[in-house]
């Protein structure tokens, strides 16, 4: 199968990427981006909230790979959206990247002005700064609005999405709009890693000689979802992304579906108590 999808706006996307969320120590963050690299990933997940846009800029620049087969993404965090705010945050990002572009930035949350930073993402996607926009966390209500009322459709809504939260009513919002579908904690972070003890995932990954992880992922690749699963190791790393050469059949991608009891473990900005925890929620970088 194909290991990228083209965007709304025709710009290429891996399919697998490698999330950077909770690497805290920078060194361990550039080694585990150059094991990823490394592994055959083209796609690395960063935020101004991980505190990992240096890390993540030293390994780009340590991989000896041209920049332009890398896809970066990094992600504004809601303080900076105020209109200018998050342009100037942007310009911020880049600079702890050492990058001069980004591949894709997208509205962390829903929380804040977010009209005003989409008109602000939208200017700088004109300017040739970022090759593509979007948004994270966004319930379908909140993207249909974010559509309606300006000119870029996001080319990514990033939300979480693993066997548990599979987000099948958000997808369909999402193919009807022509936004493409990221899934985060695709592994269901670790916290919920019984999932990989279920015996359909267990039988699955023994019918293909794989693992559990390689066969969650797997079921949300082959529908198209793109995921970037984290990982400080560099055997889970090759793992992880060794999901392109096995398919699932029609039957186990049946069961798998079934699992889904759409219950997000990370919460979702639709939850007002959410919503005003928010307010006391800080970044790691600005
Ligand atoms: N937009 C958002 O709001 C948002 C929110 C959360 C995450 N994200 C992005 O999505 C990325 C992925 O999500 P996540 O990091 O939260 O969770 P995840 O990728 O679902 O899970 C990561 C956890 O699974 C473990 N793991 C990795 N590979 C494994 C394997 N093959 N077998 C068993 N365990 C394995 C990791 O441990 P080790 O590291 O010890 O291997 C880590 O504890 C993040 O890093 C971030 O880039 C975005």
């Amino acid at each position: 199968m194909e290991q990228s999808i083209r965007l709304n706006n025709g710009v290429l996307m891996p399919l697998v990427g490698f999330g950077t969320y909770q690497i805290t120590d920078s060194a361990e963050c550039e080694r585990s981006v150059l094991a990823a690299v490394e592994a055959g990933y083209r796609l690395i997940d960063t935020a101004q909230n991980y505190g990992t846009e240096r890390p993540v800029g030293a390994a780009v620049r340590a991989c000896g790979l041209p920049r332009e087969e890398l896809f970066i993404t990094s992600k504004v965090w809601f303080r900076n959206h105020p209109e200018g705010a998050c342009r100037e945050s942007v310009y911020r990002s880049l600079e702890r990247l050492g990058l001069d572009y980004l591949d894709l930035m997208l509205i962390h949350w829903p929380f804040g002005d977010v009209y005003a930073a989409w008109r602000d993402l939208e200017t700088l996607y004109r300017e040739g700064v970022l090759r593509a926009i979007g948004v994270s966390n966004f319930s379908p209500d909140r993207l249909v609005d974010l559509i309606n009322y300006n000119e870029i459709v996001p080319a990514v809504n990033q939300i979480e999405t693993h066997l548990y939260c599979q987000q099948k009513t958000a997808h369909e919002w999402m193919a009807k709009y022509g936004v493409a579908h990221q899934g985060y904690a695709p592994l269901g972070q670790s916290r919920i890693n019984h999932m990989f003890a279920l015996p359909c995932v267990r039988a699955a990954a023994e019918n293909h000689g794989r693992t559990p992880a390689q066969t969650a992922l797997r079921f949300l690749v082959q529908q198209g979802i793109s995921v970037i699963p984290k990982s400080v190791h560099p055997e889970r790393i090759r793992e992880n992304i060794g999901v392109f050469d096995f398919e699932l059949t029609e039957e186990e991608m049946a069961a798998l579906s079934a699992v889904d009891n759409a219950s997000p473990m990370i919460g979702t900005a639709t939850d007002p108590k959410r919503a005003e925890a928010a307010k006391n929620w800080t970044s790691r970088e600005l």
